[in-house]
């Protein structure tokens, strides 16, 4: 039966409810229920999970947040990832199939159980779930609440789903972020953390008739790890051509090929491509698996396909890093080169 303070949500013009347990927010109720509201970050900033109310009382968990324009707003928009219902609402929202969760997400305590430096900014973090679970796609991402820090952070897996309950992540140390100096810091002290996930429709698709480009800057390393893993158990994908673009400011940035390598002690398919934007021109390798550019990633990656012949449309693209490298990527392969749009899968939480 219910109890006190659960809520029932439904939504005009359908036959769909469920119900929002106390304090969730309104997206995370929908989707913990296995229904497709529209979303994308889950973090306040695309604008994707845009709702109307209809009936009902809702409260605004960040009347600030810049996925949606004040207009909206004022015309009563809300957005589902920050609100939460305060008593049985109607609301007006997008739900469509490809946001059905295929794995339902849920709350968990978690511990620290490992941490790896990998650059002067990035290392890994393992997190072991009390539950011992740990289901979620290639590519997905899990909010992550620390004691005694506002409001939750968006990070990608970097491993696969497991029988262990670890949930691994690569995170990058951010100037004056709260939450990565938090966890940078003090690591061995951090008690009573929460884990809520998986999150996120950039997940690996199996069923392609393309081959494969994964592209990631920064802690964008991570969901691209998860992903090349995911590829290399891959049957569907055995005879796949995977391409990997990592792109970093300075040569001390770039770890890509080595977290591959480390990734695949016996050898990988994987051609790696690393670029930096500033600094010197690294060194290439002809007939290796590693080439080193300088440029900004998705101009490397437009000079390597025409380099080599390649037609733009004949992949599947993952990517994954700072919002200026997202917008970039999907301007330049869907005005410039008319990659279609659902050949692009990609997140922007960050
Ligand atoms: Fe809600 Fe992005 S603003 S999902």
């Amino acid at each position: 039966g219910s109890y006190p303070g659960k809520v029932s949500i439904r939504i005009a013009d359908s036959d769909i409810d469920f119900h929002a347990e106390p304090g969730d927010p309104l997206l995370r109720a929908a989707l913990r229920s296995g229904i497709g509201m529209a979303y994308d970050c889950n973090s306040g900033g695309c604008g994707s999970c845009q709702i109307e109310l209809v009936e009902g009382e809702i409260e605004d968990i960040w009347p600030d947040a810049p996925g949606i324009g004040a207009r909206a707003r004022k015309r009563g928009r809300l957005l589902a990832c920050q609100c939460r219902p305060l008593s049985d609402c109607v609301v007006e929202a997008r739900v469509e199939d490809r946001f059905r969760p295929v794995v339902l997400p849920q709350r968990r305590s978690v511990r620290l159980v490992g941490f790896r430096p990998i650059t002067h900014d990035l290392a890994e973090f393992t997190f072991a779930s009390e539950d011992g679970k740990a289901d979620f796609q290639p590519g997905q991402y899990a909010m992550l609440a620390l004691p005694g820090v506002e409001g939750e952070r968006a990070y990608s897996m970097a491993n696969l789903a497991n029988a262990e309950g670890q949930w691994s992540f690569v995170i990058k140390r951010m100037a004056g972020g709260a939450a990565s100096n938090r966890l940078f810091d003090e690591r061995e002290a951090l008690e009573g953390l929460e884990l809520d996930g998986p999150y996120g429709t950039a997940y690996l698709r199996e069923e392609t008739p393309r081959d494969i480009i994964l592209v990631a800057g920064g802690s964008g390393l991570s969901p691209i790890l998860s992903i090349a893993a995911g590829i290399a158990r891959s049957e569907k994908l055995a005879g796949k051509r995977v391409m990997v673009f990592y792109g970093g400011r300075e040569a001390k940035d770039l770890c890509a090929a080595r977290q591959l390598d480390r990734l695949f002690p016996d050898g990988h398919r994987f051609e790696v491509i690393e670029a930096t934007s500033e600094g010197e021109e690294g060194a290439r390798e002809a007939g290796a698996s590693r080439v080193q550019y300088k440029g900004f990633i998705h101009e490397v990656l437009a000079a390597y396909l025409k380099e080599n012949a390649l037609d733009f449309g004949g992949f599947d693209y993952y990517f994954c890093g700072p919002p200026p490298m997202i917008n970039a990527l999907n301007r330049m392969l869907q005005l410039e080169f008319n990659v279609p749009e659902d050949q692009l899968f990609f997140d922007s939480f960050l």
